[in-house]
């Protein structure tokens, strides 16, 4: 897979692919097992990652210093981070902040019982506001993993949405307040590490952001995975959320439907709706970071790390080019107008017509109950690209 010079799969900066800097770091732990790769430094993910064609990247806050880190360690690893995004130009899209890995998120950061956590956590996201602020980025994420419940009583779901809108509400006033040109977005998910996480899917996200303070700052930054681990259809839900205005940042990866969140890299899970997901973004005009968020697999020594990174980037070239190939071929064509799929852009009403126009709507029902809609001959079609066929 060695991209030659006349590979049509080489990512571009225009491409704009970036990657959490967390996925590569991925040291490949799981509830069985430990580490199987050392630590890697920020600076190191940034030149690597800048090596295979990146154009930006995320990160947690601590994936760039520890949680324990001393004000000069953190500085200097900082310091190492910034010189590392200046040698390669690779650009800081988005930021986000570890609100679960230390024990004292145990229970959740915004909607933690208790009010000092709280409290502690919203500190810890204005610090690192300032820092991402500092260093470009235009986006930033909630993943709100730990915040949710295993069991009934414990939470108050009503006192927790108004809690981590409270949160909300506040860092919005906050990078306002900071002159930041930062908007957040807020990545659902169903459950993992929390037995039921708030906010579980896009559609939850999407309900929640209109009972904020300042929604137009805020939309969301939904995962592949998270929405196919709810057994829902990703391409939909991105699509929903363009149609309100409101995706404002991707995490694409693969997964095999619901189970535990794969992380696989993108294109290796579910390929058919992989390739609806490029489509959509395609289709909606989506002009955002193509971003990946996966974990190389536990099997991985670094030299595969970096092959898997490579690959995330490969396959949704591969793909884009699978999809406009669909999009210009003429039998496509013909197929959607025999689909009328045309049809569904045109109002239902014509213009200056009210309910009284269609009260008495009619109707020839035999010969539209018995018209096929000749979706599988277009959908044939999509698979044959998909294939490689066409
Ligand atoms: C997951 C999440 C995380 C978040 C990341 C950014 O592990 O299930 O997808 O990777 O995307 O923490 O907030
Ligand atoms: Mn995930
Ligand atoms: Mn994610």
């Amino acid at each position: 897979m060695s991209p030659g010079t006349n590979d049509p799969y080489v990512p571009r900066p225009e491409d704009k692919f970036s990657f959490g800097i967390w996925t590569v770091g991925w040291q490949g732990v799981d509830v069985f097992g430990g580490p199987v790769r050392p630590p890697m430094p920020a600076d190191r993910a940034v030149r690597k990652l800048a090596e295979l064609g990146a154009y930006g990247v995320n990160f947690h806050d601590n994936d760039v210093f520890p949680f324990e880190a001393t004000p000069s360690e953190r500085d200097e690893l900082i310091t190492a981070f910034r010189k590392a995004l200046q040698d390669t130009g690779v650009v800081v899209t988005t930021a986000t902040t570890n609100l679960f890995g230390h024990p004292i998120f145990k229970d959740g950061a915004f909607t933690a019982n208790e009010r000092e956590v709280r409290r502690f956590a919203l500190a810890k996201v204005m610090r690192n506001l300032d820092l991402a602020a500092e260093l470009g980025a235009k986006t930033y994420i909630f993943w709100g993993g730990r915040e949710g419940a295993e069991s009934g009583a414990a939470k108050d779901i009503g006192a927790a949405l108004s809690r981590y809108a409270e949160g909300l509400n506040l860092l919005c006033e906050y990078v306002t307040e900071q002159g930041y040109d930062i908007r957040f977005a807020i990545e659902p998910k169903p459950n993992e590490p929390r037995g039921d996480i708030l906010l579980p899917t896009a559609g939850h996200a999407l309900a929640f952001i209109n009972g904020l303070a300042y929604p137009d700052m805020v939309g969301i930054n939904p995962e592949i995975g998270h929405e196919e681990m709810a057994s829902l259809n990703y391409a939909h839900g991105i699509s929903q959320a363009m149609w309100h205005g409101k995706l404002f940042h991707i995490d694409l990866n693969g997964q095999h439907g619901p189970r535990f969140d794969q992380d696989l890299r993108f294109g290796a899970g579910n390929v058919r709706g992989a390739f609806w997901v490029v489509d959509a973004l395609e289709q909606g005009g989506y002009d955002g970071p193509v971003h990946f968020d996966y974990k190389p697999p536990r099997t991985e020594n670094d030299e595969g790390v970096w092959v898997s990174a490579a690959a995330c980037m490969r396959n949704y070239l591969i793909l884009r080019d699978k999809v406009r190939k669909f999009r210009l071929d003429p039998e496509v064509i013909e197929a959607l107008v025999a689909a009328r799929a045309e049809q569904l852009r045109e109002p239902t009403l014509a213009e200056g017509e009210t309910w009284r126009d269609v009260r008495d709507a009619a109707i020839d029902i035999p010969a539209f109950a018995e018209r096929g809609m000749g979706y599988e001959r277009l959908d044939q079609l999509a698979l044959e690209h998909l294939y490689g066929t066409r």
